[in-house]
């Protein structure tokens, strides 16, 4: 990954700079999402990188509280994506759930991904379930 790329865990960010990170990735209008408060009250950690201060990339861990962790939201700035930030981004999000006692960690993706989350991060294919609620 490009030196110049800082990676934090539980790293400090503002609504708006994660918004705007996450609807340039997932290519989705910015909304008001109260990232701060649901990081805060809900994950087990997030990573974030930075590049001269700019927010480029992004992943959440949501914990069961026991042996499980989640990924979720993975996102790279379009502009900054194929340079390993992704790939440093699930690195150090798989090393923070180990260290917080963690034996599993999931993510779910869809099939244009699989190259990334197993070739690059080394995640290893399960079948898995998923209801949609609205
Ligand atoms: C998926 C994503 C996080 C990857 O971030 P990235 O920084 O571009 O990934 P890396 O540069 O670390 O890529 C590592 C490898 O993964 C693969 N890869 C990366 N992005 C990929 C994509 N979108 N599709 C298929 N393979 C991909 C490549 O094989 C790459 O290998 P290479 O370095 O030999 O080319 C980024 O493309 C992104 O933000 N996408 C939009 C949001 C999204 O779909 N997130 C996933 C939610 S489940």
């Amino acid at each position: 990954m490009d030196p110049a790329i800082a990676l934090h865990a539980r790293g400090a960010l503002t609504d708006a700079e994660l918004e705007g990170l996450h609807a340039a990735a997932f290519d989705h209008e910015p909304g008001t999402t109260p990232w701060g408060r649901r990081l805060t009250d809900h994950s087990l950690t997030w990573v974030t990188a930075r590049h001269d201060g700019r927010l480029v990339g992004f992943v959440n861990v949501v914990g069961d509280g026991g042996v499980h962790a989640i990924l979720l939201d993975t996102c790279v700035a379009p502009d900054v994506q194929g340079r390993g930030v992704g790939r440093a981004l699930v690195a150090a999000a798989v090393e923070q759930a180990r260290a917080a006692g963690c034996h599993w960690v999931h993510a779910d993706y869809e099939p244009h991904l699989v190259a990334f989350y197993e070739d690059a991060c080394g995640l290893r294919p399960t079948a898995a379930g998923l209801v949609r609620l609205t």
